[in-house]
Protein backbone atom coordinates (compact mmCIF):
# COMPACT_ATOMS: atom_id res chain seq x y z
CA UNK A 1 0.00 0.00 0.00
CA UNK A 2 1.35 3.41 -0.94
CA UNK A 3 -0.15 6.71 0.07
CA UNK A 4 0.48 10.07 -1.55
CA UNK A 5 1.56 8.52 -4.87
CA UNK A 6 -0.13 11.26 -6.89
CA UNK A 7 1.90 13.91 -5.04
CA UNK A 8 5.24 12.47 -6.20
CA UNK A 9 7.05 13.90 -9.22
CA UNK A 10 7.08 11.78 -12.40
CA UNK A 11 10.64 10.66 -11.71
CA UNK A 12 9.80 9.76 -8.09
CA UNK A 13 6.75 7.79 -9.22
CA UNK A 14 8.83 5.82 -11.69
CA UNK A 15 11.51 5.15 -9.06
CA UNK A 16 8.90 3.77 -6.67
CA UNK A 17 7.45 1.51 -9.37
CA UNK A 18 10.88 0.25 -10.42
CA UNK A 19 11.78 -0.54 -6.84
CA UNK A 20 8.51 -2.18 -5.82
CA UNK A 21 7.97 -4.12 -9.04
CA UNK A 22 11.61 -5.15 -9.34
CA UNK A 23 11.91 -3.72 -12.86
CA UNK A 24 15.27 -3.46 -14.64
CA UNK A 25 16.98 -0.11 -14.07
CA UNK A 26 16.63 0.91 -17.74
CA UNK A 27 12.82 1.08 -17.29
CA UNK A 28 13.20 4.72 -16.30
CA UNK A 29 14.98 5.52 -19.56
CA UNK A 30 12.37 3.54 -21.51
CA UNK A 31 9.51 5.48 -19.96
CA UNK A 32 11.26 8.83 -20.41
CA UNK A 33 12.11 8.05 -24.02
CA UNK A 34 8.38 8.05 -24.74
CA UNK A 35 7.93 11.53 -23.28
CA UNK A 36 7.11 14.29 -25.74
CA UNK A 37 9.91 16.81 -26.14
CA UNK A 38 7.65 19.90 -26.16
CA UNK A 39 4.14 18.85 -25.20
CA UNK A 40 4.55 16.58 -22.16
CA UNK A 41 2.99 19.15 -19.83
CA UNK A 42 -0.12 19.18 -22.04
CA UNK A 43 -0.34 15.37 -22.06
CA UNK A 44 0.20 15.20 -18.30
CA UNK A 45 -2.91 17.31 -17.77
CA UNK A 46 -5.27 14.72 -19.25
CA UNK A 47 -4.95 12.23 -16.42
CA UNK A 48 -3.68 11.58 -12.93
CA UNK A 49 -0.36 9.77 -12.36
CA UNK A 50 0.88 10.02 -15.95
CA UNK A 51 4.38 8.60 -16.17
CA UNK A 52 4.76 8.33 -19.94
CA UNK A 53 2.77 8.10 -23.19
CA UNK A 54 1.48 4.98 -24.90
CA UNK A 55 1.84 5.39 -28.64
CA UNK A 56 -0.78 4.09 -31.04
CA UNK A 57 -0.21 4.53 -34.78
CA UNK A 58 -1.92 7.60 -36.25
CA UNK A 59 -2.95 6.75 -39.82
CA UNK A 60 -4.84 8.20 -42.74
CA UNK A 61 -7.41 6.43 -44.91
CA UNK A 62 -7.73 8.46 -48.11
CA UNK A 63 -10.51 8.68 -50.71
CA UNK A 64 -13.57 8.76 -48.48
CA UNK A 65 -16.35 10.42 -50.48
CA UNK A 66 -19.15 11.17 -48.04
CA UNK A 67 -22.27 13.06 -49.10
CA UNK A 68 -20.33 14.45 -52.05
CA UNK A 69 -17.37 15.69 -50.01
CA UNK A 70 -13.85 14.20 -50.10
CA UNK A 71 -12.10 13.31 -46.86
CA UNK A 72 -8.77 12.01 -45.66
CA UNK A 73 -9.92 10.12 -42.56
CA UNK A 74 -7.54 10.02 -39.56
CA UNK A 75 -7.58 6.66 -37.78
CA UNK A 76 -5.72 5.95 -34.55
CA UNK A 77 -5.41 2.17 -34.42
CA UNK A 78 -2.77 -0.50 -33.98
CA UNK A 79 -4.52 -3.40 -35.78
CA UNK A 80 -2.43 -3.79 -38.90
CA UNK A 81 -5.07 -4.46 -41.56
CA UNK A 82 -7.76 -1.95 -40.54
CA UNK A 83 -6.50 1.15 -42.35
CA UNK A 84 -5.60 -0.84 -45.47
CA UNK A 85 -9.12 -2.31 -45.51
CA UNK A 86 -10.79 1.07 -44.92
CA UNK A 87 -8.72 2.67 -47.70
CA UNK A 88 -9.43 -0.08 -50.20
CA UNK A 89 -13.12 0.03 -49.43
CA UNK A 90 -13.27 3.85 -49.52
CA UNK A 91 -11.49 3.89 -52.90
CA UNK A 92 -14.00 1.39 -54.35
CA UNK A 93 -17.09 3.16 -53.00
CA UNK A 94 -15.71 6.51 -54.19
CA UNK A 95 -16.09 5.24 -57.75
CA UNK A 96 -19.69 4.19 -56.99
CA UNK A 97 -20.74 7.64 -55.77
CA UNK A 98 -19.49 7.36 -52.21
CA UNK A 99 -21.20 7.04 -48.85
CA UNK A 100 -24.64 8.64 -48.49
CA UNK A 101 -25.68 9.48 -44.96
CA UNK A 102 -28.72 10.76 -43.12
CA UNK A 103 -28.89 11.96 -39.53
CA UNK A 104 -32.02 10.36 -38.12
CA UNK A 105 -31.90 12.30 -34.84
CA UNK A 106 -29.37 13.66 -32.34
CA UNK A 107 -31.11 13.41 -28.98
CA UNK A 108 -28.98 12.75 -25.88
CA UNK A 109 -30.32 11.30 -22.65
CA UNK A 110 -30.01 12.08 -18.95
CA UNK A 111 -31.46 10.22 -15.98
CA UNK A 112 -32.46 11.64 -12.61
CA UNK A 113 -33.10 8.75 -10.22
CA UNK A 114 -34.91 9.51 -6.99
CA UNK A 115 -36.86 7.74 -4.27
CA UNK A 116 -40.01 8.69 -2.44
CA UNK A 117 -42.66 6.94 -0.36
CA UNK A 118 -45.32 8.75 -2.39
CA UNK A 119 -47.23 6.55 -4.85
CA UNK A 120 -46.65 6.75 -8.61
CA UNK A 121 -50.11 8.30 -8.80
CA UNK A 122 -48.90 11.39 -6.90
CA UNK A 123 -46.08 11.87 -9.35
CA UNK A 124 -48.08 11.23 -12.50
CA UNK A 125 -50.97 13.47 -11.47
CA UNK A 126 -48.57 16.33 -10.66
CA UNK A 127 -46.37 15.75 -13.69
CA UNK A 128 -47.14 19.09 -15.40
CA UNK A 129 -46.18 21.04 -12.32
CA UNK A 130 -43.07 18.90 -11.67
CA UNK A 131 -41.95 19.25 -15.29
CA UNK A 132 -42.24 23.00 -15.01
CA UNK A 133 -40.22 22.99 -11.74
CA UNK A 134 -37.50 20.85 -13.35
CA UNK A 135 -37.37 23.03 -16.47
CA UNK A 136 -37.14 26.21 -14.43
CA UNK A 137 -34.24 24.70 -12.46
CA UNK A 138 -32.20 24.42 -15.68
CA UNK A 139 -33.10 27.85 -17.01
CA UNK A 140 -29.71 29.51 -16.41
CA UNK A 141 -27.80 26.46 -17.53
CA UNK A 142 -29.64 26.03 -20.81
CA UNK A 143 -29.54 29.69 -21.97
CA UNK A 144 -26.35 29.32 -24.01
CA UNK A 145 -27.31 25.95 -25.43
CA UNK A 146 -30.68 27.37 -26.48
CA UNK A 147 -28.91 30.21 -28.30
CA UNK A 148 -27.11 27.49 -30.31
CA UNK A 149 -30.47 25.84 -31.09
CA UNK A 150 -30.18 23.09 -28.49
CA UNK A 151 -31.52 22.59 -24.98
CA UNK A 152 -33.84 20.42 -22.97
CA UNK A 153 -36.35 18.55 -25.12
CA UNK A 154 -38.51 16.26 -22.99
CA UNK A 155 -38.99 14.94 -19.45
CA UNK A 156 -40.64 11.59 -18.93
CA UNK A 157 -41.44 9.84 -15.65
CA UNK A 158 -40.49 6.17 -15.35
CA UNK A 159 -40.95 3.79 -12.41
CA UNK A 160 -37.98 1.51 -11.76
CA UNK A 161 -40.21 -1.45 -11.25
CA UNK A 162 -37.95 -3.91 -9.47
CA UNK A 163 -36.52 -1.32 -7.07
CA UNK A 164 -39.10 -0.25 -4.46
CA UNK A 165 -40.07 3.46 -4.26
CA UNK A 166 -37.61 4.35 -6.99
CA UNK A 167 -38.34 6.49 -10.06
CA UNK A 168 -36.49 8.14 -12.87
CA UNK A 169 -36.95 11.29 -14.86
CA UNK A 170 -35.74 10.33 -18.30
CA UNK A 171 -34.69 13.62 -19.85
CA UNK A 172 -33.79 14.19 -23.48
CA UNK A 173 -31.53 16.99 -24.67
CA UNK A 174 -30.20 18.39 -27.90
CA UNK A 175 -26.59 19.35 -27.23
CA UNK A 176 -25.76 20.48 -30.78
CA UNK A 177 -22.03 20.06 -31.51
CA UNK A 178 -20.97 19.15 -27.98
CA UNK A 179 -21.04 15.63 -26.60
CA UNK A 180 -22.87 17.38 -23.78
CA UNK A 181 -21.85 15.27 -20.78
CA UNK A 182 -21.09 18.22 -18.49
CA UNK A 183 -24.11 20.17 -19.68
CA UNK A 184 -26.48 17.24 -19.14
CA UNK A 185 -25.04 16.31 -15.74
CA UNK A 186 -25.23 19.92 -14.51
CA UNK A 187 -28.87 20.19 -15.65
CA UNK A 188 -29.77 16.92 -13.96
CA UNK A 189 -28.13 17.90 -10.67
CA UNK A 190 -29.98 21.24 -10.69
CA UNK A 191 -33.22 19.37 -11.40
CA UNK A 192 -32.51 17.03 -8.50
CA UNK A 193 -32.20 19.92 -6.04
CA UNK A 194 -35.44 21.50 -7.25
CA UNK A 195 -37.25 18.20 -7.12
CA UNK A 196 -36.34 17.67 -3.45
CA UNK A 197 -37.39 21.27 -2.73
CA UNK A 198 -40.73 20.77 -4.52
CA UNK A 199 -41.48 17.75 -2.36
CA UNK A 200 -40.51 19.63 0.83
CA UNK A 201 -42.76 22.55 -0.09
CA UNK A 202 -45.61 20.07 -0.43
CA UNK A 203 -44.87 18.48 2.97
CA UNK A 204 -43.53 15.36 1.35
CA UNK A 205 -40.05 13.87 0.98
CA UNK A 206 -37.93 12.66 -1.90
CA UNK A 207 -34.24 11.85 -2.10
CA UNK A 208 -32.06 12.01 -5.18
CA UNK A 209 -30.32 8.66 -5.74
CA UNK A 210 -28.16 9.81 -8.65
CA UNK A 211 -28.16 12.15 -11.62
CA UNK A 212 -26.14 11.20 -14.68
CA UNK A 213 -26.32 11.16 -18.46
CA UNK A 214 -27.11 7.83 -20.10
CA UNK A 215 -24.65 6.55 -22.65
CA UNK A 216 -27.53 4.74 -24.34
CA UNK A 217 -28.88 7.08 -27.02
CA UNK A 218 -31.22 5.16 -29.35
CA UNK A 219 -32.42 8.52 -30.69
CA UNK A 220 -29.00 9.78 -31.74
CA UNK A 221 -28.70 7.81 -34.95
CA UNK A 222 -26.91 8.13 -38.25
CA UNK A 223 -27.76 6.05 -41.30
CA UNK A 224 -25.05 5.44 -43.90
CA UNK A 225 -25.51 3.71 -47.25
CA UNK A 226 -23.47 2.55 -50.22
CA UNK A 227 -24.76 1.01 -53.41
CA UNK A 228 -23.52 -0.24 -56.76
CA UNK A 229 -24.54 -2.52 -59.61
CA UNK A 230 -23.80 -6.20 -59.06
CA UNK A 231 -21.35 -6.11 -61.99
CA UNK A 232 -19.11 -3.63 -60.14
CA UNK A 233 -18.62 -6.16 -57.36
CA UNK A 234 -16.22 -8.06 -59.65
CA UNK A 235 -13.52 -5.87 -58.02
CA UNK A 236 -14.03 -7.90 -54.82
CA UNK A 237 -15.42 -11.20 -56.01
CA UNK A 238 -12.17 -13.09 -56.75
CA UNK A 239 -13.01 -16.55 -58.05
CA UNK A 240 -16.73 -15.96 -57.56
CA UNK A 241 -19.02 -14.40 -60.14
CA UNK A 242 -20.25 -10.95 -58.96
CA UNK A 243 -23.81 -12.30 -58.53
CA UNK A 244 -22.50 -15.21 -56.43
CA UNK A 245 -20.42 -12.77 -54.40
CA UNK A 246 -23.47 -10.58 -53.75
CA UNK A 247 -25.54 -13.57 -52.65
CA UNK A 248 -22.80 -14.94 -50.42
CA UNK A 249 -22.34 -11.47 -48.94
CA UNK A 250 -26.06 -11.38 -48.16
CA UNK A 251 -25.82 -14.83 -46.61
CA UNK A 252 -22.95 -13.60 -44.37
CA UNK A 253 -24.95 -10.55 -43.28
CA UNK A 254 -28.05 -12.69 -42.65
CA UNK A 255 -25.96 -15.03 -40.48
CA UNK A 256 -24.93 -12.00 -38.39
CA UNK A 257 -28.60 -10.97 -38.19
CA UNK A 258 -29.67 -14.28 -36.69
CA UNK A 259 -26.59 -15.59 -34.89
CA UNK A 260 -25.50 -13.42 -31.98
CA UNK A 261 -22.01 -14.92 -31.66
CA UNK A 262 -21.33 -13.99 -35.26
CA UNK A 263 -23.06 -10.61 -34.84
CA UNK A 264 -20.56 -9.63 -32.13
CA UNK A 265 -17.63 -10.25 -34.49
CA UNK A 266 -19.44 -8.64 -37.42
CA UNK A 267 -20.04 -5.51 -35.31
CA UNK A 268 -16.46 -5.61 -34.00
CA UNK A 269 -15.36 -5.24 -37.63
CA UNK A 270 -17.57 -2.13 -37.85
CA UNK A 271 -16.09 -0.74 -34.63
CA UNK A 272 -12.56 -1.26 -36.00
CA UNK A 273 -13.24 1.68 -38.30
CA UNK A 274 -15.40 3.72 -35.96
CA UNK A 275 -13.22 3.52 -32.83
CA UNK A 276 -10.16 4.49 -34.83
CA UNK A 277 -11.83 7.75 -35.89
CA UNK A 278 -13.36 8.26 -32.45
CA UNK A 279 -9.91 8.04 -30.84
CA UNK A 280 -8.21 10.18 -33.51
CA UNK A 281 -10.77 12.93 -32.91
CA UNK A 282 -10.50 12.78 -29.12
CA UNK A 283 -13.96 11.35 -28.51
CA UNK A 284 -14.93 8.83 -25.83
CA UNK A 285 -14.67 5.34 -27.34
CA UNK A 286 -15.93 3.61 -24.16
CA UNK A 287 -19.18 5.56 -24.37
CA UNK A 288 -19.52 4.83 -28.08
CA UNK A 289 -18.86 1.09 -27.60
CA UNK A 290 -21.31 0.74 -24.70
CA UNK A 291 -23.98 2.56 -26.68
CA UNK A 292 -23.51 0.71 -29.95
CA UNK A 293 -23.66 -2.77 -28.44
CA UNK A 294 -26.71 -1.95 -26.30
CA UNK A 295 -28.36 -0.65 -29.49
CA UNK A 296 -27.45 -3.85 -31.32
CA UNK A 297 -29.43 -5.74 -28.65
CA UNK A 298 -32.36 -3.29 -28.50
CA UNK A 299 -34.92 -5.86 -29.68
CA UNK A 300 -33.91 -8.37 -27.01
CA UNK A 301 -31.33 -10.26 -29.04
CA UNK A 302 -27.88 -9.08 -30.11
CA UNK A 303 -27.81 -8.64 -33.88
CA UNK A 304 -25.94 -7.08 -36.80
CA UNK A 305 -25.92 -3.29 -37.20
CA UNK A 306 -25.89 -3.52 -40.99
CA UNK A 307 -28.59 -4.38 -43.49
CA UNK A 308 -28.35 -5.55 -47.05
CA UNK A 309 -30.66 -5.26 -49.99
CA UNK A 310 -30.19 -6.76 -53.43
CA UNK A 311 -32.85 -5.69 -55.88
CA UNK A 312 -33.03 -5.05 -59.64
CA UNK A 313 -29.34 -5.70 -60.01
CA UNK A 314 -28.43 -3.12 -57.35
CA UNK A 315 -26.47 -4.05 -54.23
CA UNK A 316 -27.21 -1.70 -51.30
CA UNK A 317 -25.49 -1.94 -47.95
CA UNK A 318 -26.61 0.16 -44.98
CA UNK A 319 -25.69 0.78 -41.38
CA UNK A 320 -27.82 2.44 -38.71
CA UNK A 321 -25.84 3.28 -35.64
CA UNK A 322 -26.02 5.52 -32.55
CA UNK A 323 -22.95 7.76 -32.35
CA UNK A 324 -22.89 10.25 -29.51
CA UNK A 325 -19.93 12.47 -30.18
CA UNK A 326 -18.88 16.07 -29.93
CA UNK A 327 -16.82 18.47 -31.99
CA UNK A 328 -16.54 21.22 -29.42
CA UNK A 329 -15.14 20.93 -25.91
CA UNK A 330 -13.47 17.90 -24.38
CA UNK A 331 -10.28 16.39 -25.74
CA UNK A 332 -11.22 17.45 -29.29
CA UNK A 333 -9.99 20.94 -28.53
CA UNK A 334 -7.21 20.18 -26.03
CA UNK A 335 -5.36 17.18 -27.50
CA UNK A 336 -3.02 18.51 -30.19
CA UNK A 337 -3.52 15.55 -32.54
CA UNK A 338 -7.29 15.45 -32.00
CA UNK A 339 -7.40 19.11 -33.03
CA UNK A 340 -5.30 18.30 -36.08
CA UNK A 341 -7.62 15.39 -36.96
CA UNK A 342 -10.54 17.80 -36.92
CA UNK A 343 -8.61 20.11 -39.25
CA UNK A 344 -7.79 17.22 -41.60
CA UNK A 345 -11.53 16.47 -41.61
CA UNK A 346 -12.20 20.15 -42.48
CA UNK A 347 -13.65 20.88 -39.03
CA UNK A 348 -16.92 18.97 -39.32
CA UNK A 349 -19.87 19.68 -37.06
CA UNK A 350 -21.14 16.83 -34.86
CA UNK A 351 -23.58 15.54 -37.48
CA UNK A 352 -20.91 15.50 -40.17
CA UNK A 353 -18.53 13.70 -37.84
CA UNK A 354 -21.24 11.09 -37.12
CA UNK A 355 -21.49 10.57 -40.88
CA UNK A 356 -17.71 10.22 -41.26
CA UNK A 357 -17.49 7.69 -38.43
CA UNK A 358 -20.41 5.63 -39.75
CA UNK A 359 -18.77 5.61 -43.21
CA UNK A 360 -15.48 4.36 -41.75
CA UNK A 361 -17.39 1.62 -39.91
CA UNK A 362 -19.28 0.54 -43.00
CA UNK A 363 -16.11 0.66 -45.11
CA UNK A 364 -14.23 -1.63 -42.73
CA UNK A 365 -17.12 -4.04 -42.28
CA UNK A 366 -17.66 -4.27 -46.05
CA UNK A 367 -13.99 -5.07 -46.67
CA UNK A 368 -13.95 -7.66 -43.85
CA UNK A 369 -17.01 -9.52 -45.19
CA UNK A 370 -15.63 -9.34 -48.75
CA UNK A 371 -12.41 -11.04 -47.57
CA UNK A 372 -14.18 -13.56 -45.36
CA UNK A 373 -16.37 -14.86 -48.19
CA UNK A 374 -13.59 -14.98 -50.79
CA UNK A 375 -9.93 -15.48 -49.83
CA UNK A 376 -10.54 -15.75 -46.08
CA UNK A 377 -9.30 -13.11 -43.71
CA UNK A 378 -5.89 -14.52 -42.93
CA UNK A 379 -4.19 -13.88 -46.24
CA UNK A 380 -4.51 -10.09 -46.01
CA UNK A 381 -4.28 -10.05 -42.25
CA UNK A 382 -1.07 -12.03 -41.99
CA UNK A 383 0.56 -10.07 -44.82
CA UNK A 384 -0.01 -6.93 -42.78
CA UNK A 385 1.01 -8.76 -39.62
CA UNK A 386 4.32 -9.79 -41.21
CA UNK A 387 5.95 -6.48 -40.40
CA UNK A 388 4.92 -6.85 -36.73
CA UNK A 389 6.45 -10.33 -36.61
CA UNK A 390 9.65 -9.08 -38.27
CA UNK A 391 9.84 -6.29 -35.71
CA UNK A 392 9.40 -8.72 -32.82
CA UNK A 393 12.17 -10.91 -34.27
CA UNK A 394 14.55 -7.93 -34.64
CA UNK A 395 14.87 -8.41 -38.39
CA UNK A 396 17.35 -6.07 -40.10
CA UNK A 397 16.22 -3.80 -42.98
CA UNK A 398 17.79 -6.21 -45.48
CA UNK A 399 16.07 -9.22 -43.87
CA UNK A 400 12.74 -7.36 -43.94
CA UNK A 401 13.00 -6.67 -47.66
CA UNK A 402 13.86 -10.32 -48.35
CA UNK A 403 11.09 -11.63 -46.07
CA UNK A 404 8.42 -9.38 -47.63
CA UNK A 405 9.40 -10.57 -51.10
CA UNK A 406 9.45 -14.23 -49.98
CA UNK A 407 6.10 -14.10 -48.17
CA UNK A 408 4.30 -12.40 -51.05
CA UNK A 409 3.99 -15.98 -52.38
CA UNK A 410 3.84 -17.89 -49.07
CA UNK A 411 1.49 -18.25 -46.12
CA UNK A 412 2.62 -16.07 -43.22
CA UNK A 413 2.80 -17.53 -39.74
CA UNK A 414 5.01 -16.73 -36.77
CA UNK A 415 6.84 -20.05 -37.10
CA UNK A 416 7.22 -19.75 -40.86
CA UNK A 417 8.87 -16.33 -40.41
CA UNK A 418 11.27 -17.70 -37.74
CA UNK A 419 12.19 -20.62 -40.00
CA UNK A 420 12.76 -18.27 -42.93
CA UNK A 421 14.90 -15.84 -40.89
CA UNK A 422 16.97 -18.71 -39.47
CA UNK A 423 17.54 -19.95 -43.00
CA UNK A 424 18.74 -16.62 -44.41
CA UNK A 425 20.80 -15.91 -41.30
CA UNK A 426 22.87 -19.08 -41.71
C1 LIG B 1 -11.03 -8.36 -37.13
O1 LIG B 1 -10.53 -7.29 -36.40
C2 LIG B 1 -12.42 -8.04 -37.63
C3 LIG B 1 -13.15 -9.19 -38.30
O2 LIG B 1 -13.17 -10.33 -37.44
C4 LIG B 1 -14.54 -8.72 -38.60
C5 LIG B 1 -15.48 -9.79 -39.12
O3 LIG B 1 -15.28 -11.00 -38.86
O4 LIG B 1 -16.46 -9.40 -39.78
C6 LIG B 1 -12.44 -9.62 -39.57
Amino acid sequence: MISGFSKLSTKEKIDVIIKQSGLPADSLAKLLSHHHRDLQETYNQFSENTISNFFVPYNIAPNFLIDGKEYFVPMAIEESSVVAAASKSAGFWHKQGGFKTKIIDTLKVGQLFFSTEEPYQFLSSNMNKIQSVLKTATHELTLNMEKRGGGLRNIELQAIEKVPNTYCFHVTFDTKDSMGANFINSCLEAMGESLVQYFTENDKTAQVVMAILSNYTPECIVECKVSCTIKELSYWSGDLKPQEFAEKFKQAVDIAKFNSSRAVTHNKGIMNGIDAVVIATGNDFRAIEANVHAYAAKDGKYTSLTDIDIKNDIFTYTINIPLTIGTVGGLTKSHPLATLSMEILQNPNASELMSIMASAGLANNFAAIASLITTGIQRGHMKMHLSNILLTLNASEEEKVKAIAYFSEQTVSYNAVITYLNKIRQ
